[in-house]
């Protein structure tokens, strides 16, 4: 499990043992599995570091509504076999023969059908294309939750069996099954049936030492300061009511601009001013501002006490007590 986490960390994707070992478990055991969690939590990153870390190909089926068999496993390739018709029109009457009638020359043309429903026709679409694969790829069904019911059903046998039906070719069956992340934002309460195929998985906001990490790793440029304090800020926003939190994605995102802007530490005034890159909607754009007005509020009060000691300055330690009022 350490040595999972390690890989992982090297492919600058940070975990904790719980979430390194149900990764294990699902390499060991042939499993597929499902992760849940809200967006912007590293849900897709850890499939992208996972097929990295291990040097296996990563193929990454989107899902959408309307999504189906054709778009996700395979499809005949209608364009390549009517041209192919075309080019042997002269082969196909020779072969028909001049005298036959239409019923017996559909037969005749039903017997060499195969031709045509062959490897050479197939486009293999991610699905299959995992299962066909001469070395197992990780393969990341993204957003399960977007697609339909009827898709989800579909998946059984694939994540069961590593296996797909094709009517005209038959079964297909992965001699080395692939490694399959779900992922979902849960939308929508998955089948229990595809549930029970697979190891589960919730990833949550991560903890302050944990986000903390991700921000060293991924914006470098942030001082050790503002990286404390742009941190604790956003765990204080993700404990307002709000319609979208900020992930792990805005914080990454507030970081960098924040280094752009050349800011050696937080304030109110910055906060606002770059608010647009944490929230999205303007009602919690609102709220945040509030929040953040009100802090700076109780931390001017706070200093205007004469305790004598020296008082809290940076936004961190300021939220940090603002968070605790707030439970
Ligand atoms: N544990 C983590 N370690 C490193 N980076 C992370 C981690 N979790 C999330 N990120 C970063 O956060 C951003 C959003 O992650 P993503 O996987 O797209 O979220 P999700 O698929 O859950 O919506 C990405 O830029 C990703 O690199
Ligand atoms: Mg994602």
């Amino acid at each position: 499990m350490e040595e999972v986490r390690e890989k992982l960390a090297g492919q600058e994707y940070v975990c904790d043992r719980r979430l390194a070992t149900v990764v294990y478990l699902a390499v060991k055991l042939d499993k597929p599995v499902l992760i849940e969690g809200p967006a912007g939590v590293g849900k897709t990153e850890l499939a992208k570091a996972l097929a990295a870390a291990t040097g296996r190909s990563l193929i990454r089926l989107q899902c959408y509504e309307g999504l189906d068999e054709a778009k996700a496993l395979y499809e005949w390739e209608y364009g390549k076999q009517l041209l192919y018709t075309q080019v042997l029109r002269e082969k196909i009457g020779e072969f028909i023969g001049p005298t036959k009638g239409l019923r017996e020359a559909a037969a005749a043309l039903r017997d060499q059908e195969d031709v045509f429903f062959s490897e050479n026709f197939l486009v293999e679409r991610p699905i299959l294309q995992a299962i066909t694969s001469e070395t197992p790829p990780v393969l990341l069904l993204d957003e399960i939750d977007r697609a339909d019911e009827e898709f989800e059903a579909f998946l059984l046998e694939f994540l069961s069996d590593y296996q797909v039906s094709i009517p005209e070719i038959g079964t297909v069956k992965a001699e080395h099954p692939p490694v399959v992340i779900l992922t979902s934002n849960r939308t929508r309460e998955l089948s229990e049936a595809l549930k029970r195929r697979c190891l589960h998985l919730q990833i949550d906001y991560p903890s302050p030492e944990v986000e903390l990490e991700i921000v060293r790793l991924k914006a470098p440029g942030v001082g050790e300061v503002l990286a404390d304090e742009l941190v604790g800020t956003i765990q204080s926003i993700r404990s307002l009511d709000l319609r979208k939190s900020p992930s792990i994605g805005e914080t990454l995102d507030w970081a960098r601009s924040l280094v752009v802007l050349g800011a050696p530490s937080l304030n109110k005034d910055l906060i606002e001013e770059t608010l647009s890159v944490i929230v999205k909607y303007d009602r919690d754009a609102a709220k945040v501002l509030a929040h953040v007005r009100g802090a700076a509020e109780s931390k001017d009060l706070g200093q205007k006490e004469p305790t004598g000691e020296k008082q809290n300055e940076g936004m961190y330690e300021m939220h940090r007590s603002t968070h605790k009022h707030a439970h």
